[in-house]
């Protein structure tokens, strides 16, 4: 029998309160309302959900409040992480009663062990800044939690991009200290997949050999704008989730979907065979 698990992830909802749109333009929480809904739909359900950061815009206790409204829609388990839109106090009052939260300690960093692949969730926020940090305290902790488990697949989930994107603006304000986060990831052969968000788009990176991969945003995207000094613009191409697909005898392959309704499905086949 095939063991498998399923981990949806989503990332950089920056719900807004009182209706305001983000940027003055975009309705984050709609956005977010329409991949709940998605999220709900799929069969076979994914096992979990996992959010890479950025839940509010500017971490705000009423933003937090619409955030967990809309999430607690979810009939799946979830799990988060903090974004540097984030406010690491007003997201622990949050989520005070998840059981993934720590509850002391600088950082949200958490260990999910429930499921066939291990969550392993680093926070590399620094208060005030854009930009992430994989420091030696965080490397201390990364580096013994994945000691304790070394045989069992594992996901790791940070906010900040430890890659170049391309990107100029965003990679001004990537995962600092990427060659020490490499360096811990290079001793755990276990780890599956490294998972973030942050850029609003979905992109295939690598580091250390770990297939990293950083998901869409739910609402808004980061323009794919590569010229050098390049402008910190969005557009509004179609939002996405990913589903990692893990499987026993083969390991992980990530799947992106668009949110929204799309035509069909319709088959490729007749009762005559392949439909001409
Ligand atoms: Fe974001």
């Amino acid at each position: 029998m095939t063991t498998s698990f399923v981990l949806a992830h989503i990332s950089d909802l920056h719900i807004k309160a009182a209706g305001r749109l983000s940027y003055q333009k975009v309705d984050t929480q709609q956005a977010l309302q329409q991949c709940i809904d998605q999220l709900n739909q799929l069969r076979p359900a994914p096992d979990a959900v996992v959010i890479t950061g950025d839940l509010t815009d500017f971490g705000r206790d009423e933003e937090y409040a619409e955030a967990r409204a809309l999430l607690d829609q979810l009939d799946l388990p979830w799990f988060a992480i903090p974004g540097n839109h984030d406010e690491r106090s007003a997201f622990r009052r949050a989520f005070a009663d998840k059981s993934w939260l720590p509850q002391n300690g600088e950082f949200i960093n958490w260990v999910v062990d429930d499921f066939p692949v291990r969550i392993v969730a680093l926070d590399t926020t620094v208060p005030g800044q854009s930009w992430g940090e994989f420091c030696a305290q965080r490397a201390d902790w990364l580096g013994t939690v994945l000691a304790q488990q070394p045989d069992k697949p594992t996901m790791v989930l940070l906010h900040q991009h430890p890659f170049i994107s391309g990107i100029d603006h965003m990679d001004r304000q990537n995962l600092r200290d990427s060659a020490r986060l490499a360096e811990t990831l290079s001793q755990a052969p276990q780890v599956e997949r490294v998972l973030c968000g942050h850029v609003h788009r979905f992109m295939v990176s690598q580091l250390a050999g770990k297939v990293v991969c950083s998901a869409p945003g739910t609402s808004h995207q980061v323009a794919p704008d590569f010229t050098p000094a390049g402008p910190a613009h969005f557009v509004l191409e179609p939002a996405g989730l990913l589903l990692h697909r893990w499987v026993a005898q083969q390991g992980t392959t990530t799947h992106y979907l668009p949110i929204g309704h799309y035509p069909g499905p319709w088959p490729f086949y007749d009762a005559n065979g392949l439909i001409d």
